[in-house]
């Protein structure tokens, strides 16, 4: 088992392990009576008994939404607040996400707006969520014009990554996970390219948590340094909601980093030595990282995105020593470079 905790506005555990046993001490984090448990159509059936086991001592409501990014909508948030209204949670009683980014953002969210804000466990089963999303206390819903623009900061109280759930994910879904894990690679030299070709593990879970962890203490509401977290996203959420969500998350992360790695060689103009260095770590994983959409319509929903200014994108490129860095360039500017 390995440990590490997060000190932001809240502190707390992550606890990675590939022992079920390790959640013995989940109730901890768990106070009142009630327990709602938001997970989706997949992942419930998968493990929600799994969890039961650590829950008998409490009342345990279950909150099952369709699996997809569909999903993170405000009509689920406002039915499962009705609910839980409705079953009578109080404010010292918690919620636990048990899924993969969606159910996490949503379920956050839910927790951080039911009465001001209740207890908050984050159990991740996707690679995805386990490196990033479960961690940092960003909560999130889409609107009709754009992914995640709805939502609060609010830190968990514990979570709790079971590595078993992550190694027998559909191979698709792996995929997507590693789209996160090779942005680590730009973010610390300690991610390697065993890491990133290999297979998941505690340790690097462990890893690019610690360098989120880091990131979030120094920055937790992403005035400065987290905005490094979004390296690929800008344009990759851009490519996500041109898709209408078929491609996902991690698949669009990747295509995104390729998309700012061009526009990052145009900017500061590097050799192709770095070219070749930097395109070795974001093809490591063999992700198809074509486009299939014109920079008008990138533009167009970049310019929606929430990270994104009246005239401006705070981009996130990489430099020629293959770390990420943040230019605040115009949007005709950035228009240029994503040629
Ligand atoms: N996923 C980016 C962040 O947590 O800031």
């Amino acid at each position: 088992m390995l440990q590490t905790c997060v000190r932001a506005s809240k502190n707390y555990p992550i606890i990675i392990s590939d022992d079920l046993s390790a959640f013995s001490d989940l109730l901890k984090y768990l106070k009142g009576d009630k327990v709602a448990i938001v997970t989706d159509d997949i992942v419930g059936d998968l493990y929600g008994a799994a969890l039961d086991g650590f829950l008998n001592e409490k009342s345990v409501y279950k909150f099952v939404i369709r699996h997809g990014e569909q999903s993170k909508n405000a009509e689920n948030y406002i039915k499962i607040l009705n609910e839980l209204a409705k079953y009578g949670f109080t404010r010292s009683d918690s919620v636990i996400a048990l899924g993969g980014g969606v159910v996490g953002d949503l379920a956050a969210f839910i927790a951080s707006t039911y009465m001001r804000g209740i207890n908050l466990v984050q159990v991740p089963t996707t690679i995805l969520s386990a490196v990033d999303s479960s961690v940092g206390g960003k909560t999130a819903i889409n609107l009709d014009e754009g992914k995640n623009l709805c939502g609060t900061f609010y830190q968990p109280n514990a979570v709790y990554i079971d590595i078993n759930f992550l190694s027998t994910l559909p191979e698709r879904e792996i995929f997507c996970g590693y789209g996160e894990i090779i942005k680590y690679a730009f973010l610390s030299k300690n991610i390697t390219e065993a890491d990133l070709t290999g297979e998941i593990s505690e340790d690097l879970v462990y890893k690019c948590l610690k360098i989120k962890a880091d990131i979030v203490e120094a920055d937790e509401k992403e005035g400065g340094a987290r905005k490094l977290l979004n390296l690929g996203h800008t344009v990759g959420h851009a490519i996500e909601r041109l898709s209408d969500f078929s491609l996902s998350h991690g698949e669009c992360v990747v295509k995104g980093l390729f998309a700012v790695f061009g526009a990052a060689k145009k900017y500061y103009g590097f050799s192709n030595e770095i070219y070749d260095s930097a395109l070795k770590i974001i093809s490591a994983r063999g992700h198809d990282l074509s486009n299939p959409f014109t920079v008008d319509e990138i533009m167009e929903q970049i310019r929606c995105d929430k990270k994104s200014g009246s005239d401006f994108v705070d981009a996130v490129l990489i430099d020629s020593d293959l770390s990420a860095k943040v230019e605040r360039i115009s949007f005709e500017k950035f228009r240029e470079l994503l040629e």
